[in-house]
């Protein structure tokens, strides 16, 4: 239940959402005239692989409006306090992505396009548990991230490596807040639960396997391939997975 006057001790959320309201920033701090030097090849495969991005970070307004009620209503409020923070970081990726679309003049794919961006969402849909969905919500930032990072990479100087590079800022907070909260509540779970995470997981790689086959051809356009993108996610997610100590049962 909600605490009228909760005593607010924990001082490592505390610092996050400081650090988190600190780090806030508008469209007016980016240079969205930057677009030369993208061919209109790049410019519509750009367009076709943002959408997963796109749809994601509005995947991630509501993972975060499902799980922030849970969290308050659990008596935790530090670290509901820092996820309205971080409700306002991914309205503001989703609202940066609306914009670029309009400056590069492309479209995102249709939605009958990317079927397995919908089942993503429902399968991330169907937990109500919220360890479950702070991990959820873990994997899809890696995913932005591994986005994100390719397209700094590809262009740097323009407005899609500016933005991205300064909202990777942003996802590396929410990285922090989630290996806080699963720090904290790992050891409440037991092992039943714990391995529920890595079916969680290992469904939503196998969904975007399927993604990366869809995505083939505008990321070759960006000499980019399905295989190096999933293995990078794959071994960043495992990265965490270990530091966090969930150890899968042997077979
Ligand atoms: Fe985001
Ligand atoms: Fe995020």
């Amino acid at each position: 239940m909600i605490h009228v006057d909760p005593a607010m001790t924990d001082e490592e959320f505390l610092r996050l959402f400081e650090k988190g309201i600190k780090a806030q920033w508008g469209t007016d701090q980016i240079d969205w005239g930057l677009v030369e030097g993208i061919s209109d090849d790049k410019k519509q495969a750009l367009g076709q692989l943002i959408t997963p991005v796109y749809l994601g970070e509005q995947t991630a307004m509501l993972g975060i409006s499902q799980v922030l009620p849970m969290i308050l209503t659990g008596g935790h409020a530090e670290p509901a306090l820092y996820l309205s923070s971080m409700g306002l970081d991914e309205a503001r990726h989703f609202r940066n992505l609306n914009h670029l679309y309009r400056v590069l003049n492309v479209e995102p794919l249709p939605s009958r396009r990317l079927p397995e961006m919908w089942r993503y969402h429902a399968r991330l849909l169907q937990k109500h548990d919220p360890v479950q969905w702070v991990f959820g919500i873990l994997i899809s930032d890696l995913f932005a991230k591994t986005f994100y990072g390719g397209f700094a990479d590809r262009f740097p100087d323009t407005v899609v490596g500016r933005l991205s590079r300064r909202t990777l800022q942003d996802e590396a907070r929410h990285q922090a807040f989630s290996d806080r909260y699963l720090n904290r509540m790992l050891p409440t779970m037991d092992e039943d639960a714990r391995q529920e995470l890595l079916v969680l997981r290992d469904d939503l790689f196998r969904i975007m396997e399927r993604l990366g086959e869809r995505l083939r051809g505008p990321m070759e356009t960006l000499d980019w391939s399905p295989e190096s993108f999933l293995s990078e996610l794959w071994d960043d997610t495992e990265r965490w997975v270990k530091r966090l100590g969930i150890v899968p049962l042997a077979q």
